[in-house]
């Protein structure tokens, strides 16, 4: 594998900002840059050896500063949702943004999708890595403790996607971190992801309120339109007239993986029939959230320079439950000095 490093664009004088392409022996790329740690493209073959861009995202910095809903960014310090931004750890009351309704988001204001990492390519064994780090500073979007993050990324020749996360922490905090790539099999900019079929290794989900705060149940998934044991289009049931598909606008849940401890496992698989191209998704987390881009509505125009309507990409966010913080039962996002965090997912990419 090798790492290339090109300018991608300037934030200010003082701050350019870098994109790196990951090449695997087999032709297979991943853009990657600074801002954000944004994977911006991910080139894999079709079943007749065509490439394909498979990831949501845009050419130019420019269009990422602009805004977007998260397309491709590493997220935290939590990902998803903390209700009300309210938390309490250790006897203190912590407050932070309320920038989804009544409820915090991805980290906030200016959580790690809108930050520059420092970069740097890593020798290994298998070739080269691209490492990215942030210190996120006490207090900062409201969270306690400075917390060290690093993030690397790593293209394999078996066409494997792989993202291992590290934190470490000088006060106890809350750390939940993820990437938020739009997945489209059949292209990016190809129309719907409404006829993937996708396995998902969960047998249970959280429903949520109006609000996509989770309930606190971890309800069964047989015999619902959740269950995705057996491989379903997303299509087949998403539109279904039921409470938690009306709450989520479609899928917009954590399904809970049964994964061991720590240990890395399947906990999902998509195929898109047209293109042949399949993509399993391994990981050491206790669950996913699986989003179907439901609040895609035209509005922005991506690299193929197609408007990304309702439901042109996926995403399986790998993590730790919603509004973890806040519910005991959950299991803890507490990090503390002296511990460190670590997670790691991968997208390993075939045909069939
Ligand atoms: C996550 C959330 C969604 C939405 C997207 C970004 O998947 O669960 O509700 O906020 O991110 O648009």
């Amino acid at each position: 594998m090798t790492i290339t490093k090109e300018l991608f664009g300037n934030i200010d004088e003082e701050t350019p900002v870098y994109l790196y392409t990951l090449k695997n022996a087999n032709g297979c790329e991943a853009r990657i840059t600074e801002y954000g740690g944004i994977l911006v493209s991910l080139t894999v073959p079709d079943r007749t050896g065509k490439p394909g861009d498979v990831v949501l995202g845009f050419n130019s910095l420019d269009e990422y500063l602009k805004g977007h809903p998260y397309f491709g960014a590493i997220v935290g310090r939590y990902g998803n949702r903390i209700a009300k931004g309210r938390f309490t750890l250790d006897g203190d009351t912590y407050t932070l943004a309320a920038n989804n309704n009544e409820n915090h988001l991805h980290g906030g204001l200016k959580g790690f999708d809108k930050v520059v990492w420092q970069s740097a390519i890593i020798e290994g064994e298998d070739g080269q890595t691209l490492a990215l780090s942030y210190l996120s500073k006490d207090g900062e979007e409201g969270y306690p403790g400075n917390l060290a993050v690093k993030v690397i990324y790593t293209l394999s020749n078996d066409n494997e996607l792989k993202i291992d996360y590290e934190a470490t922490t000088d006060k106890a905090t809350v750390v939940n971190l993820t990437n938020h790539s739009y997945f489209n099999l059949a292209g990016d900019g190809a129309g719907a992801i409404l006829g993937h079929e996708v396995i998902l290794n969960a047998d249970r989900f959280l429903p949520v309120d109006a609000g996509l705060i989770p309930t606190g149940e971890l309800r069964p998934v047989r015999g619902t339109p959740f269950d995705f044991t057996q491989p379903s289009t997303i299509g087949a049931r998403i539109d279904l007239d039921t409470e938690q598909l009306r709450f989520g606008l479609g899928y917009d849940h954590c399904f809970v993986l049964g994964g061991e401890g720590s240990s890395v496992s399947l906990a999902a698989s998509v195929y898109e029939p047209t293109t042949g191209r399949v993509m399993e998704m391994y990981t050491d987390q206790p669950a996913v959230q699986f989003y179907t881009g439901n609040f895609l509505d035209g509005s922005t125009v991506g690299k193929g320079g197609t408007a990304y309507e309702h439901r042109y990409g996926f995403c399986l966010e790998t993590q730790h439950f919603p509004d973890s913080p806040n519910r005991a039962h959950f299991p803890s996002t507490v990090l503390r000095p002296g511990e460190t965090y670590s997670s790691h997912t991968s997208y390993k990419f075939s045909i069939r």
